[in-house]
């Protein structure tokens, strides 16, 4: 099959072009840079172009707007790329008959610590970055052949400029350098190759509307954190407890994930959390 891969600079938008490609599937990358296909999806003429030309069977929308703080600072740009591009994207997908598949988040969920959340949990959107995804997850739906994928990821991503959260702690447990690890930020992180993996077989088996990818346990992010360190028997000593509500701006911090209905949909469990940690520190070694 095609598939069109936008973000595919980006972490989640490499692990899908690379599981689509061990497949067998031809995957065409594009981000505004770096890619066979230079795209600024914010052009809604070129995106409109780029999938009437390259006609996908597939598209996945990888595409992320820098970070919780940037949201916060330009909220109308936030708009336009988290949640606008979706809406491009739907119409032109159901014009050319190609399935879309839209990466959300997990940013929705506050007060309850640890506690698992399903795809009708009530949402509450506390900041910019919750409101455009949330946003994009809407305009995505209103075409029926739409799958959102909500997930907490992380993995290696390999840019010069910027880390990805095992990133910034693979490289702070290397250097010994003292780090603040957050104990009340709980999610269902998991590695990008398992997200990449298990989002295409949803989507290979027809799935659509919102399903929860994650790994199926939460932990706070200095659980996990120690225990990738345990894994790389890297010492702690310099790491410290800190609260996610030191940050300026308002994360959700109760973003476990429930994915009861992508187990079913895709006949197997989705990894655990030692699973998951236990991946992430085999790729450190090569990182
Ligand atoms: N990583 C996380 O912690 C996390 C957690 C939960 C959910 N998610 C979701 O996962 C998805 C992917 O995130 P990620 O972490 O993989 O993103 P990322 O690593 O930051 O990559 C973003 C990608 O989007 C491209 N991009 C940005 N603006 C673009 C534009 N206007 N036109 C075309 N391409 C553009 C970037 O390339 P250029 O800048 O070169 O164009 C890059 O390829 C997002 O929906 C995000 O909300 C991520």
């Amino acid at each position: 099959m095609r598939f069109l891969v936008l973000g595919g600079t980006g972490l989640v938008g490499q692990a899908v072009a690379a599981e689509a490609r061990v497949r067998g599937h031809d995957a065409l990358a594009a981000a505004r840079r770096g890619t066979a296909l230079a795209l600024d999806a914010t052009d809604s003429d070129a995106l409109r172009l780029a999938v009437r030309t390259h006609r996908p069977e597939i598209v996945f929308n990888c595409i992320n707007f820098g970070s919780i703080e940037a949201c916060a600072a330009r909220p109308e740009d936030a708009h336009r790329v988290n949640a606008g591009i979706n809406g491009v994207l739907a119409e032109a997908c159901e014009e050319m008959g190609a399935a879309l598949v839209a990466i959300g988040t997990d940013h929705y969920f506050t007060g309850d610590g640890d506690a698992k959340h399903g795809e009708e949990a009530a949402v509450a959107l506390v900041n910019d970055y919750a409101k455009s995804k949330h946003a994009g997850e809407r305009l995505a739906l209103a075409y029926a052949r739409s799958l959102v994928v909500r997930t907490n990821v992380t993995g290696f991503r390999g840019w010069a400029d910027g880390q990805t959260f095992i990133e910034w702690a693979l490289a702070g447990l290397r250097a010994g350098r003292p780090m603040t690890l957050f104990d009340d930020y709980y999610c269902s992180t998991l590695d990008a190759g398992s997200l990449a993996a298990a989002a295409i077989d949803l989507v290979e088996r027809g799935a659509r509307g919102v399903f929860n990818v994650a790994c199926r346990d939460v932990a706070s992010k200095q659980r996990f954190v120690m225990a990738f360190a345990e894994r790389l028997s890297a010492q702690t000593r310099a790491l410290a407890t800190g609260s996610v509500r030191s940050l300026p701006v308002r994360r959700a911090e109760s973003t476990g994930l429930d994915v009861g209905k992508a187990e079913k949909a895709l006949g197997r469990a989705l990894p655990s959390f030692d699973q998951a940690v236990d991946t992430l520190a085999r790729l450190a070694k090569d990182a």
